[in-house]
């Protein structure tokens, strides 16, 4: 009998270990292993019950083969939570999500994070009464950092990082059950922010689609291959070398998601690039080549120029042949008749943010306004009701149907 104990803990080690383990955990296992000696003990209520109050995780139980159910149960905001770790006895549950233990009171507190205290920000004005209708209060995730997007409602949904900074990646807002992943986009960020400043090319293998989600095709050098779209996890099977193929016969490319294409009747060996990740090579290959052969190129200041966006192109702006600031799309194409002269305030503040916004609500009859330059008006209006906005397009504070109550307003707030 002890034997056999051994032998099945060995088992349950080896399954830990190997997640596939037929041999012992074969179907029907479970019948036999769990008998009247050997019972499963009642999991926690709590993951049953999963309203408010009470709430839990679901988890593998640590028993042989997982044969019993286990509940992790999560404790409410003020319940008392153990610390964990030796000398603290076992924990059988952990704070809910947002909240962590507190080491002297042992109870269970809202962790201290910049999402909080947005969080605490907004329902301090909403209380006050303070809160516009077009405002919203920030979502945090389950660690309390900003969630992956953000809305501005009846306009659009953006990425964000887990600081609350905008990023690459929109689409339209079509109601209160919005969901943008966002993971390529914040993976485009980390590695921008925590690798490439070290190193002297940008990196960035990833390619975004616009709404910061994965692009269905990725290629490491000449190799092109699929992946899922939210999680950028490759797609076994399917791969294309483009010394040899041209890249429409991978099954998952999408014409329609290629910016730049090129026509299938050219000779290989193919490409599947950006002019901007082609300029960025090109002056890859002008380091290489300098440092084979021995003088420097002072690469830091080199590469200042150039950022390509995760999808790829240049940027949303270019300046004319006139040297004015434009607004263009993902494809280099003007939009609109953005336009902001060099040497002016307006063209050193322009990020075409509301042209862009502008360009992903075609479907919706009431755009935002925008500047000549492309840039929000600071002053929005609505069904005779106006708003304060930021930058972004964001709400700030209350509206009012006289404008000349805004803290914003000035008397020529319609022309910008
Ligand atoms: C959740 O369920 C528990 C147990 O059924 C009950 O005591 C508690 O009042 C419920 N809480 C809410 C908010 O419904
Ligand atoms: C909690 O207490 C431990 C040891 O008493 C200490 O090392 C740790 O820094 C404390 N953490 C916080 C967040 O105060
Ligand atoms: C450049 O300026 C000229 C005259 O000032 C104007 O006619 C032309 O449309 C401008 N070109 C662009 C590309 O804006």
């Amino acid at each position: 009998m002890a034997a056999r104990n051994v032998l099945l803990f060995m088992c349950f080690m080896l399954c830990s270990i190997y997640v596939n383990c037929d041999i012992l955990c074969e179907q029907g296992f479970c019948r036999g292993h769990i008998n009247d000696d050997n019972q499963c003990s009642t999991p926690a209520p709590e993951c049953a019950i999963n309203n408010a109050t009470h709430t839990g995780l679901w988890l593998p139980s640590p028993t042989i083969c997982n044969c019993c159910s286990f509940c992790l149960p999560f404790y409410q905001l003020g319940q008392p939570c153990s610390l964990g770790g030796s000398g603290n006895g076992i924990t059988i549950g952990r704070c809910g999500d947002g909240l962590t233990c507190d080491n002297s009171t042992r109870k269970c507190v809202r962790m201290k994070t910049k999402c909080h205290d947005a969080q605490d920000d907004y329902d301090a004005r909403h209380a006050r009464g303070e809160t516009g209708s077009f405002e919203n209060r920030p979502s945090c995730d389950e660690k309390g950092k900003f969630a992956s997007f953000h809305c501005v409602p009846s306009q659009t949904c953006f990425c964000q990082s887990e600081d609350g900074e905008r990023l690459f990646g929109e689409v339209l807002y079509t109601g209160r059950f919005m969901n943008m992943p966002c993971r390529c986009s914040r993976m485009a960020h980390k590695i921008q922010t925590l690798i490439a400043k070290d190193l002297p090319y940008p990196v960035f293998g990833m390619r975004c689609t616009a709404d910061g989600n994965y692009n269905p095709v990725q290629c490491i050098e000449n190799m092109c291959y699929c992946v899922n779209r939210i999680t950028g996890e490759r797609i076994p099977g399917h791969s294309v070398d483009l010394d040899t193929t041209h890249i429409s016969e991978l099954p998952c490319y999408d014409e329609k998601l290629d910016l730049f294409p090129k026509t299938e009747d050219s000779e290989p060996p193919y490409e599947y690039t950006t002019p901007c990740f082609n300029s960025v090579q090109e002056r890859r290959d002008l380091i290489d080549k300098s440092i084979e052969e021995g003088y420097n190129v002072e690469y830091f200041s080199t590469f200042g120029s150039i950022s390509c966006l995760p999808d790829g192109t240049f940027g949303r702006m270019t300046i004319n042949s006139n040297g004015s600031k434009i607004c263009v799309n993902e494809r280099g194409e003007k939009l609109g008749n953005y336009e902001a002269p060099a040497n002016t305030p307006q063209f050193n503040d322009m990020d075409c943010k509301c042209a862009l916004s502008t360009t992903v609500m075609t479907s919706s009859n009431e755009p935002p306004r925008c500047c000549k330059n492309g840039n929000f008006r600071p002053i929005q209006c609505h069904r005779g009701t106006c708003r304060c906005v930021d930058s972004d397009g964001r709400q700030i504070g209350r509206e009012s149907t006289d404008v000349t109550r805004l803290p914003c307003y000035t008397q020529d707030w319609r022309n910008c």
